[in-house]
């Protein structure tokens, strides 16, 4: 038997499709569908394969909140000592709300508002990371009004190339993210001088479902002899925040496991006589990705003259990545029917041609039949939205053969609640 992404935790027993040691065909009958699970064993795995390889090293592991932020995961992370990376003020109350302290926080983005700043200050997060020499004038501004220093890293743009899809690279010289290289000894200067800044860090993201270490390694590398040209400035770097980006498995890539990913990291830091720094990490697919699915049900069979459409009830509101970046997403029968398979388009029901999950997949699958994608933890409901008046899904949490309902599937009235017939 073949063996799917999200293995162990994601097994056939006999026809049944399980997550850990619920059978996901009566998960999707006893809470409906559209409905997200996620494993809290494979989430736990991730997480301990990262902290094993950080361990005896001054280190925190900031999850990246935007791979998926239900307050029930971001409680177990808080609880397992982990920090955060937040891009906004509202995943910055997600945290609080879910239990973290602050100075275990850092604040990334491209684009911060004033106001977010100011949230962020007064709640202590543990640093912002820098992406403009105008949000530094702008943070160092806001400070000093507080009455406040903001501990800042500058995130740098390595002009390196992630060999990932083009809409989710950030560390090539073209992209929005990050300040260019050649510019950030004169940065790191200027923030030196600021009264409202005190410098603390440097920071990289090259992208994200990166699947080889090469382009980390590279980026490192670049890094640290900025790191070194800083500091030949008198700028002293405390710690090194090396983003996050680990991919996953959809298909049949082969991603490093985190610990040889951080481990060939560390060997590099060390070699170069970096050792002493404090390190930082961002993972966000990589912890939460290959543990959850999405459990939906065929409504319609339609065989047409040129294409079979499977219409289901999960749509690109609910997972926008096939629609969005032509992924490809593992589509299993939560029951293996013994009736020979045909080859299906599985779409949703919102009237848009880019409404798909998958194409031509082969599956024996009857109106009324669950299907589950697979690797659907990451990017998924924290990307979904209410498009054609669709109520998010629900999400639930697997714990060996426990459920627990972690957000209730949204109603036509939490959808109405903020309108007004004006
Ligand atoms: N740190 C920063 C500054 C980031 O921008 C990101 C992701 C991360 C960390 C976490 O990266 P990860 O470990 O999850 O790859 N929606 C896209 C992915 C967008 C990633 C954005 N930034 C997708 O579905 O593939």
């Amino acid at each position: 038997m073949k063996k799917l992404p999200g293995a162990p935790f994601v097994a056939r027993r006999g026809a049944e499709l399980c997550l850990e040691g619920v059978p996901l065909d009566r998960l999707g009958a006893d809470f409906g569908t559209p409905v997200f699970a996620y494993s809290g064993g494979a989430i736990a795995a991730a997480l301990t394969a990262y902290q094993r390889a950080l361990q005896g090293r001054r280190h925190l592991l900031c999850y990246a909140v935007k791979a998926n932020s239900n307050l029930a995961l971001l409680r177990r992370f808080a609880t397992n000592g982990c920090g955060f990376d937040i891009v906004s003020g509202g995943e910055l109350q997600r945290v609080l709300e879910a239990g973290a302290t602050a100075d275990r926080v850092v604040f990334s983005g491209v684009g911060k508002s004033r106001a977010e700043m100011v949230l962020a200050l007064h709640s202590g997060v543990r640093c912002f990371n820098v992406e403009s020499d105008s949000e530094l004038s702008l943070l160092s501004d806001v400070a000093v009004a507080e009455g406040m220093t903001a501990a800042v890293s500058l995130r740098v743009n390595p002009d390196v190339d992630p060999r990932t899809h083009p809409y989710i690279s950030t560390g090539l010289r073209g992209n929005k993210f990050g300040i260019a290289h050649d510019q950030a000894v004169a940065t790191y200067r200027r923030a030196a001088s600021m009264p409202g800044i005190r410098v603390a860090g440097i920071d990289c993201h090259i992208g994200s479902q990166i699947t080889t270490i090469e382009p980390y390694l590279e980026a490192l590398d670049r890094l640290l002899d900025l790191v070194e040209a800083v500091e030949r400035e008198g700028i002293a770097l405390h710690h090194l925040d090396l983003g996050g980006g680990l991919g996953i498995i959809y298909t049949d890539e082969e991603p490093p496991d985190p610990g040889v990913l951080i481990a060939a990291m560390l060997a590099r830091i060390d070699q170069r006589g970096h050792g002493h720094r404090e390190i930082l990490v961002e993972p966000g697919r990589s912890l939460v990705g290959n543990a959850g699915v999405l459990v939906t049900t065929a409504l319609v069979l339609k065989k047409g003259q040129e294409r079979n459409f499977c219409v289901v009830d999960a749509a690109m509101n609910d997972l926008i990545r096939p629609a969005l970046y032509d992924a490809w997403m593992a589509i299993e029968p939560c029951l293996l029917r013994s009736e020979p398979a045909a080859t299906w388009d599985v779409v949703g029901p919102i009237c848009e041609s880019g409404d798909w999950l998958g194409r031509d997949r082969e599956l024996a699958v009857r109106e009324g039949d669950r299907l589950t994608v697979l690797s659907a933890g990451a990017y998924a409901m924290s990307m979904a939205s209410n498009y054609n008046s669709r109520g998010r899904a629900a999400e639930v949490l697997v714990e060996g053969d426990r459920t627990t309902l972690i957000r209730r599937r949204e109603t036509i009235d939490d959808l109405l609640a903020p309108e007004r017939l004006g």
